[in-house]
């Protein structure tokens, strides 16, 4: 039997977990295969690895078969699921969320760097999504007290859903454009975070693979990538306490622009970090 008829028989007959991972299939990756057959039966990895004998109903087949044709499609793994892993949290995401991105972590590992465990730190995260960012930071610093907002209502509500599932009551969800629903503060943050939409219009990127179906709202941001980059800066200096810190995410080749933007700003001890690919990936300045 050639590859083709096999597939083609796994289609329709329902087989142990064994036999479903062994079979080979070039559009979806074995990771995926994994995800999707834990979602399909209801389980989760570890119980997929545990039972590889367990044969699946006829419906959980279908099921599979279904999440499968969708992955084979292009849509993201993380929409079919609808969860994705960020900072070792489980968070829910859906086509209203950007899913976030392993490269965002640096952004974390930096901001812990400079919130102290014992201190009640204000902290705000504008653009939150999936609310990954915030509910990372809220988990590791307990005592700091978190705003996060977005334009997005439907983005925040799952932003919302997240921090409760992890039970973190140190977060504020604010929906508005940038500072805009933080004007009323009683205080100002110690230090602002932000992971932007910073592509540019017309990046090729765009069109190719999970970028296809993520909001365009979460990723572009004019012709340079930089529109809102450049506001966030200009407005941070007046929402930023003395010696507060503004940290931002942006593109692989953004570096040197924004540095230039902070630097306009007024900011100090402005610097970037690389992530693991080796690209500047954070910038960060004092106010
Ligand atoms: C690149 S995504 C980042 C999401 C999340 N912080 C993360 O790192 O996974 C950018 C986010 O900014 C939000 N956004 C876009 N324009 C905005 C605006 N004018 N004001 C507030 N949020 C905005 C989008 O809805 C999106 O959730």
């Amino acid at each position: 039997m050639n590859i083709k008829q096999t597939n083609l028989r796994h289609l329709q007959v329902a087989h142990s977990i064994k036999y479903i991972l062994q079979l080979g299939d070039n559009s979806v990756s074995r990771l995926d295969r994994e995800l999707l057959l834990a979602t399909a039966i209801k389980r989760d990895i570890t119980w997929l690895h545990t039972w590889p004998e367990y044969t699946l109903s006829k419906e959980e087949n279908i099921k599979f078969n279904s999440l499968i044709k969708l992955r084979a499609d292009g849509k993201p793994v993380a929409y079919i699921v609808g969860v994705q892993e960020f900072w070792s949290l489980e968070l829910k995401v859906t086509p209203a969320t950007l899913i976030p991105r392993p490269e965002s972590e640096l952004l974390v590992e930096q901001a812990l760097t400079m919130i102290p465990l014992d201190e009640k730190w204000r902290v705000a995260d504008l653009g939150t999504g999936s609310g990954a960012l915030a509910i990372a930071i809220a988990t590791e610093r307990p005592n700091s007290k978190i705003s996060a907002t977005d334009i997005s209502t439907e983005a925040l509500s799952t932003a919302q859903d997240n921090a409760q599932s992890h039970h973190l009551k140190n977060i504020k969800f604010y929906a508005g454009s940038w500072f805009e629903p933080l004007q009323h503060r009683e205080d100002n943050f110690n230090l602002i975070i932000s992971n932007p939409p910073y592509i540019e219009l017309d990046d090729p990127h765009l069109n190719r693979g999970d970028l296809r179906y993520e909001p365009i709202t979460a990723l572009t941001s004019g012709i340079d990538g930089l529109n809102d980059i450049k506001l966030i800066v200009k407005q941070a200096v007046e929402y930023l306490d003395i010696n507060g810190v503004l940290m931002i995410e942006h593109g692989y080749n953004q570096g040197e622009r924004v540095r230039d933007i902070f630097k306009d700003n007024g900011f100090l001890d402005i610097k970037t970090l690389d992530d693991l690919a080796g690209h500047e990936r954070v910038s960060y300045g004092r106010r």
